[in-house]
């Protein structure tokens, strides 16, 4: 099944905290440029550490975008070790990874500062891709669709309707990240309509139709084109496989097909 054929599609690579070194950094960015080109349906968007975002922005060119993994909610102030919004947006990032599991659960990220931090991204102009999804599949599906429910409507609660085309939501099951074991397309896709559904009890339904919607969690080469087609979603937020330039090339040309 198609969904949204019009819209354009999006690939995120998300580096985490790869790789160890600017020279490594540089490399593979150039060969991400390389094995990625510039496809007419396709919007790409390299996700480097904070750290490397400066030397990487005067190289990109016109290939791809860049994106921050994480802002902080103030632009300035005494927040020692914090990134702000338009920090980021100086030295290139167009787009904000915000809410991202690691984050939630490693550095105990609340959906209240993932709240705050979705206005100050989006206040500084930044496109921001707001992370959701289940820890695990056990248990009531009406539990863990709630749960995700929770993380949209607080994530979106101060974005206003024209500003929501700055929005893209992330739907990453946490138990698939990193995991080798994706989602099914059919499951996704449930999740893609539930949290189109929740959006438009948000906003409106021509709204939530519009919006776009990406799948994250062990996505690769062998299994893009089964999400891109089945899965509702209108791209991907992909980690490991970014790092590998030739299948992040793959997968962006997999899906220019769409
Ligand atoms: P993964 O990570 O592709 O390595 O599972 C995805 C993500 O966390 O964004």
């Amino acid at each position: 099944m198609m969904v949204h054929a019009q819209k354009h599609r999006l690939i995120v690579a998300n580096w985490k905290c790869n790789p160890a070194t600017l020279p490594e950094a540089q490399r593979l960015f150039a060969a991400i440029k390389k094995t990625s080109p510039r496809y007419k349906n396709v919007d790409v968007v390299v996700c480097p550490p904070a750290v490397f975002l400066s030397s990487l922005s005067a190289k990109d060119g016109r290939a791809f975008k860049l994106g921050i993994q994480d802002v902080f909610w103030e632009n300035t102030g005494a927040y020692t070790g914090a990134v702000g919004p338009r920090m980021a947006r100086s030295v290139g990032a167009v787009y904000a990874i915000v809410g991202h599991s690691e984050r939630r659960e490693q550095l105990k990220e609340t959906n209240e500062m993932i709240e705050a931090k979705m206005e100050a991204a989006l206040e500084a102009g930044l496109r921001v891709v707001l992370c959701v999804g289940e820890k695990s599949r056990q248990g009531d599906a009406a539990e863990y669709a709630a749960f995700v429910k929770e993380e949209i409507q607080t994530g979106l609660r101060g974005v206003a309707k024209q500003v929501l085309k700055n929005v893209i939501i992330a739907y990453e099951p946490i138990w698939a990240i990193g995991s080798d074991e994706a989602d099914t397309p059919e499951r996704t896709l449930e999740m893609a309509l539930y949290i189109r559904k929740t959006v438009a009890d948000l906003y409106d339904r021509s709204t939530a139709q519009a919006f776009p919607v990406l799948y994250g969690g062990s996505a690769n080469a062998n299994n893009a084109r089964m999400f891109l087609r089945d899965g509702g979603v209108d791209g991907l937020l992909v980690g490991r496989a970014s790092l590998n330039a030739k299948e992040f090339g793959k997968m962006v040309e997999i899906a220019n097909e769409f």
